[in-house]
Order: structure tokens, then sequence, then C-alpha cells
């Protein structure tokens, strides 16, 4: 359903979805492409995909996620840190998700060995910890080498930030000349917690769970940050051995152990199926209150001897498995129906739920998108649940999958009271009153009070001060809501920031420095960091001021297109009746369409935005937009590909030189496609372009190019 939905249609608890999806499926499709040089996508599914995750990251920029496709050159290693190839495969594992399975799995071991029904063989069975795997190589007792898995043949060099560990040793006794150490890198709930709440006070960036954040926090560039991280690490496997470490996999933790490593006190061994599964219960029971997030169990054949015989599948070894936990499903009671009011006065209806746990988490609030959804019926008006409306003081169902925000699934109505009435979407804002508006088509409803809304102020604010807009040090959403109720110096448009220290001087009496939380030196450092945003570039200005469709990349496309702020407010104003030169030549802006140009004109012709931009632009110095000298560019006015693994530099590192040169830079061939850079592991685009005769060149070939 989603996945139908235009990006500016999306709220943002839907947008965190969808760019879980789409990440889902680009990184998968990249791996396809570079790794295996195997697209399952055609070029345009892929580049339609990837338009769309821009589109959607463009409209909420702090939803952008750590293994955001559009963060990847394509190959899955990160060009930050030097590749490592591993001597020995880093594998993942085969799944279970029934008993059945798990019965069928040690039946296929046995069949496999020519062993009897009858004769046991012994697994162990221990967590599977929802992290990151890394892999830490000694050579004669010293750590040299840590790598995270990567595709499983090269990962990243992660050597000084694993260092960091308080879990890692630097120095193991007693162990062979070379041992690769593998575990799992992750972080307790308790050290996730805190983390995010450290991250959000000095305005920084969060994590949407604890996998994320070790991820995170390991693939620092720089390693002094990780050291800040609370990161742990169990140890459950190995990679290169000069010398066995043990005759059987549970003898092999234990060595592990008496090295100094953390291996998991849930480890344990079994002769039959029947003790693993009750291992399995016992953990799934324990899993709220572990502390940390594991996702299954895993069991593995003991004897290290059967283990090398029954050996590996292509990219999982036949002597383990994951018995995962099933879905995350819970029931509770729907209390109320609450709405939330975003920043572009998008009304996003939120089930507060008598608290419950659902896959160890305790959930109290979940999404229930828009009106239709509490209706029971989709976006095209084809019923879902049935047609089984939700109502205040229904039994409801509660899922959650992995880091996405839960959901309502389905509502049980035999247990509904006779009294309940269907809920009524309000016709008024439950924040500031005014008429609720939805447009035909359109699943969202806003309010349409703009700036005199008092919910949409403050997110119009924290989306001014965020990290692709004013990114103001040491203001945050935190401290913008703060700001925002304060009585002596309020924040109430972002004019205000720019009048803050003024203000605080005319004020004797109610200093910002004598505040809980501030004193003279935070005080100053927020006065420099606002002074130090007063010149602004007119791309950040235009994305700042939160106009509904205005993402990042259209506040950009607007800015290349009137290159300063006088000609993009005369545009504006002079489109006041949509139409006219002014109004046609806003539309004609290749990524402008009509519906982003009317939100515009809106805001502009709005008289309480149009004033407090002006108040804001009076306190601002915006920065012209200079226009790319591409005079003597052999490559201005051509429309130029990159494909395959680009080694000298990234690929949006290629793409903003090609265009600083005037250069267009296109996700796809085709017809008019000049020039096409081909990487190593190029391949369907490459074809292509062989096919319609373009001009395909290397890396260097095309650094030449550009070079002289
Ligand atoms: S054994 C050859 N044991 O799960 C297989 N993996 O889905 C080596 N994981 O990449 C892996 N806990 O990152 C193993 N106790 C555990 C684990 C575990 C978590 C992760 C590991 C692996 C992934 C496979």
């Amino acid at each position: 359903m989603l996945a139908q939905r235009k990006p500016s249609e999306l709220d943002k608890v839907e947008a965190i979805a969808e760019l879980a999806r789409l990440a889902e499926i680009l990184n998968a499709a990249n791996t396809d492409y570079h790794t295996h040089d195997a697209p399952k996508l055609s070029d345009a599914e892929y580049d339609d995909l990837k338009r769309r995750n821009a589109e959607i990251e463009a409209l909420f920029p702090d939803l952008k996620r750590d293994d955001s496709p559009s963060l990847k050159v394509g190959a899955p290693i990160s060009s930050a840190f030097s590749k490592v190839e591993h001597s020995v495969r880093m594998l993942s594992l085969g799944n279970a998700f029934t008993d059945e399975d798990v019965t069928e799995f040690a039946a296929r071991i046995r069949k496999y060995l020519g062993l009897r029904n009858t004769d046991s063989v012994a697994f162990t069975a221990e967590p599977k910890i929802d992290g990151l795997s890394l892999a830490l190589r000694y050579e004669n007792g010293t750590l040299v080498q840590a790598a995270t898995r990567g595709d499983g043949q090269t990962g990243e060099n992660v050597t000084l930030n694993a260092r960091t560990i308080s879990d890692v040793p630097h120095h193991i006794k007693d162990a062979p000349a070379v041992v690769e150490v593998r575990g799992e890198v992750y972080m307790s709930h308790a050290d996730f917690d805190a983390l995010n709440a450290a991250q959000e006070a000095k305005g920084g960036k969060t994590f949407a769970n604890p996998r994320n954040a070790a991820a995170g926090s390991l693939r620092q560039i720089n390693p002094e940050i990780t050291k800040e991280r609370p990161l742990l690490f169990f140890a459950y496997a190995w990679g290169e051995l000069s010398e066995p470490l043990a005759e059987t996999q549970f003898d092999a933790i234990e060595r592990l152990k008496s090295f100094g490593f953390s291996t998991n006190p849930l480890t344990r061994r079994h002769e039959t199926v029947s003790s693993m599964l009750a291992h399995y219960q016992e953990i799934e029971s324990q899993r709220a209150t572990l502390g940390y997030d594991i996702d299954g169990v895993v069991y593995k054949v003991d004897d290290l001897t059967l283990q090398s015989r029954l050996g590996f599948r292509a990219t999982t070894p036949r002597w383990a498995i994951a018995h995962k936990f099933p879905a995350e499903l819970a029931y509770t009671t729907l209390e109320s129906i609450e709405i939330q009011v975003g920043r572009t006065g998008a009304m996003s209806p939120v089930a507060r739920l008598k608290p419950v746990t659902v896959g160890g988490v305790v959930v109290s609030n979940a999404t229930l998108h828009n009106a239709d959804y509490i209706a029971g019926v989709d976006s095209k008006g084809a019923p879902i649940r049935e047609g089984r409306d939700l109502r205040e003081g229904d039994w409801v169902e509660i899922y959650r999958a992995g880091d996405v925000i839960p959901k309502v699934r389905d509502v049980d109505i035999t247990k509904r009271a006779a009294t309940s009435v269907p809920y009524t979407f309000p016709k008024t804002c439950p924040e500031c009153g005014s008429d609720v508006v939805r447009e035909e088509g359109d699943s969202v409803a806003y309010c349409s009070g703009g700036l005199i809304c008092p919910a949409q102020a403050v997110e119009k604010l924290k989306h001014f001060v965020s990290r692709s807009a004013f990114d103001i040090d040491g203001l945050g959403a935190k401290q913008i809501e703060m700001f925002f109720a304060d009585v002596d110096l309020p924040i109430k448009e972002p004019a205000d920031i720019f009048t803050l220290q003024a203000r605080d001087a005319a004020n004797p009496l109610a200093k910002l420095k004598n505040r809980n939380g501030f004193g003279d030196t935070s005080v100053d450092n927020l006065f420099s960091a606002i002074n130090e945003k007063r010149t602004i570039a007119l791309n950040r200005l235009i994305f700042a001021l939160g106009i509904r469709h205005v993402g990042e990349t259209s506040g950009a496309l607007l800015a290349r297109h009137y290159s300063s702020w006088t000609n993009f407010f005369d545009a504006m104003t002079a489109a006041k009746d949509k139409s006219g030169p002014a109004w046609d030549d806003l539309n004609d802006i290749d990524g402008v369409g009509s519906v982003m140009a009317g939100a515009l004109v809106d805001a502009f012709h709005t008289d309480s935005t149009r004033k407090a931009i002006e108040r804001l632009i009076a306190e601002l110095d915006v920065q012209d937009v200079v226009a790319p000298d591409t005079s003597g560019s052999d490559v201005a006015g051509k429309t130029v590909v990159f494909t395959g693994t680009l080694e000298k530099m990234t690929r949006a590192e290629a793409k903003s030189r090609a265009e600083a040169l005037g250069a267009k830079v296109s996700g796809s061939v085709s017809g008019k496609t000049d020039l096409l850079v081909a990487g190593p592991g190029a391949g369907s685009k490459a074809k292509k372009a062989q096919s319609l005769g373009v001009k395909i060149i290397s890396e260097d070939d095309w650094l030449v190019l550009i070079e002289t």
C-alpha cells in the first residue's frame, strides 16, 4: 500500500516504514549488482526506487537512515574504511521458524552424515544476538586487525574502532599463533537509551534501535567517537586458526572465554531436539529481561569434526541454523486516539495503548496512519481488516517488526462494548481550532492554521534548525521545545532565534546564563553558533522554510534557478494568481511540479507566513548561488552516467564534480546519454550503452578528461 503512495502524501511514520522498505530492496539490489554481478531489478526499476528514496529523504531529511541507499556508492563496502579480504568467508545462517523446521534440520544432518535415526548428534544452543558481526585477528597473542562482515568476502577495516571496545582484549594468552575470533558487537538497552537521550540533548542524531546504534557507532570514521559509545561484544565463532581451539563447539567457546572474551551465559549443550526446543522456550521467556536485543536461538553441531564433514552451502553452513522468534504480536486495549499535528499541518492519528510488551519492548503508542486506516479502508477505498473500523476502547492486535514503529494490525470486534461508537476524525485542529481540510484524493488531512497553530510552529522550528537546514549547534529539537514555551525569552518563529541574544542583553532580570542547564560558556557558544548561521546558502534557506513538498533537493533546484533571495522572493510574489510568466517559469523548472509550485505560492501569499519570512530575512545575509565556471570544460552540457564501482572517488563526489563542470548526471542510460563512465562490476548499464552506441570510458579516462 505504501509503495503506491506519492512521497508527498506520506506522513512521518509512513516515511520511516517506506525508507526502511526501500533501503532493504535497494541495498539487496546493490549486492546483487555489484557483488554477485547478477542484477534482479531492471535499471529502470532500480532508478525509480532510488529516486523515490531520494524524494522521501528530501521531504524528511532527519529520517535519513544510517544505511540509506543514497549514501551507497554501489558496492556494500564503505569507501571510508580500507578493505579487508576475509581469509575464511563470513557467512550467514539458514532460518528455522517452527519446531518442525528444527526437527527437520537435525534429521537432514543425520542423513547427510549417514547416521541412523536413532543415532544422537549433540548441538549447542545460544541466543542469536541482534547486532553486527566482527572478526578480530590475533597474531602471536596481539590484536592486529578487526573487520566487519561486509559482503562476507570483503569487510571494512575497523581495527582502531574495535580497540576501543571494552570487551575486546588487545592481547590474549595461551592462544594459537593465528586466531581470528568472531562474534557480535551490540549495545545494551540501558546504554542505548542513555545514548539517545544524550544525542537528543545536544541536538545530535538519535538511533532507531540498539542494532543501528551499534553499527553506527562501530563504523565511525573517528575512533574517538566510537570510544565514547558503550559497545559490547560476545564471541561465538572463529575464522582462520593456525591450530584447532578444541574438539567441540562448546569447548571452543570455553577456550575463547579463557582468552578473556565475553561469551553468552545462556550457551548450553543438548543431546536431543526436545531439549533444544525447551531451551529455546526458556531463552524466549527471558528475552524481555536480558537487557539486549536477541532475535532467535542458534543451534550448532557440537562435534567440530562433524561440522567440517557437513561443510557449507553457498552462503550458509549445513551444521548450524537460526531458530527465529515469531513475529512480534500482542493484544491490548486502544485507550484513545490522539491527533498529532506535524510541521506542514499534516494530522497523524496515534493510538494510545494500555502498555504491553511486544517482542521485549514496552509499547504504549502505535501509528494509525490516517482517517481511512481507522475507518478500515485503504487509499483506494478497498477494505482493510475486512472493513473493521477501530474505536476507542477496542481490543486490538499490535505488531512490531524490526525497528518499524508499532502498528495496530487488527481488532477483535467480539470484545467490543455495545456502547462503543465509531471514531470521528476531528473537523477542527485539536491544537489551534482551525478548520481541517482534506483534499480530494489525498489520504492526509491538514490543519489550515499555518503559523498560528502552535504544533505546526514548533515542528517548523525544529525543522528549521535541523541538520540539513540551519544546523545550529546546541539548538536541537529539545531546546526548541524549551524556548517555544519560554515566557521571558520565547522563540516562536525563526526570526526569534536571531534576536535571542539582543533580547537576552536587554533583559537584566531573566538572563539565559542563570538558567538551569546553561552557564556563561554554553550561552556564549549558543549565541556564536546562531550568529555563524546568519550567513546562509540560498538552498538551505529555502529548504529550512519548511514549505510543504519542498525538500532538500527541491531547495537546491530552486536556488540554482533563481540564484538570489531577491529573485526568488519576487518571483513567488509575482506568481500570486498561479498564472502568468512567473508561475509558468516556476512550473518549467525540471523537478518542480504543479503541487509544489502551488504550495510555494500559497506560502508566500499567506499573510502570517509571508511576514514571518520577511522578519527572518531581515536578520540574515543570504548568499547568492554562483554559477559554476564551465568555460573550457569538455563535459559542459553533456549527459553523463556513472556505473560500476568507482575507485578514486565516491559516486556523490563524482556527481558533484561533473555537475560543477556543467554536465548533467543521470542515473540511467538512454538515447540522451553522451558518456558512460564504467568502473569494475559495470553490468546492464554498460551493455545498454554499448547497444545504443554510447561512448564508454573508464574512471581514469574520466579523470583525465575533467582534469585537462
Ligand atoms: S554463528 C557460520 N552465532 O547472525 C555462521 N551468528 O544471520 C557463523 N549472529 O552473521 C555465525 N548471534 O552476525 C552465530 N550466536 C550467534 C549469533 C550469530 C548473532 C549473527 C551473525 C551472523 C548472523 C546470521
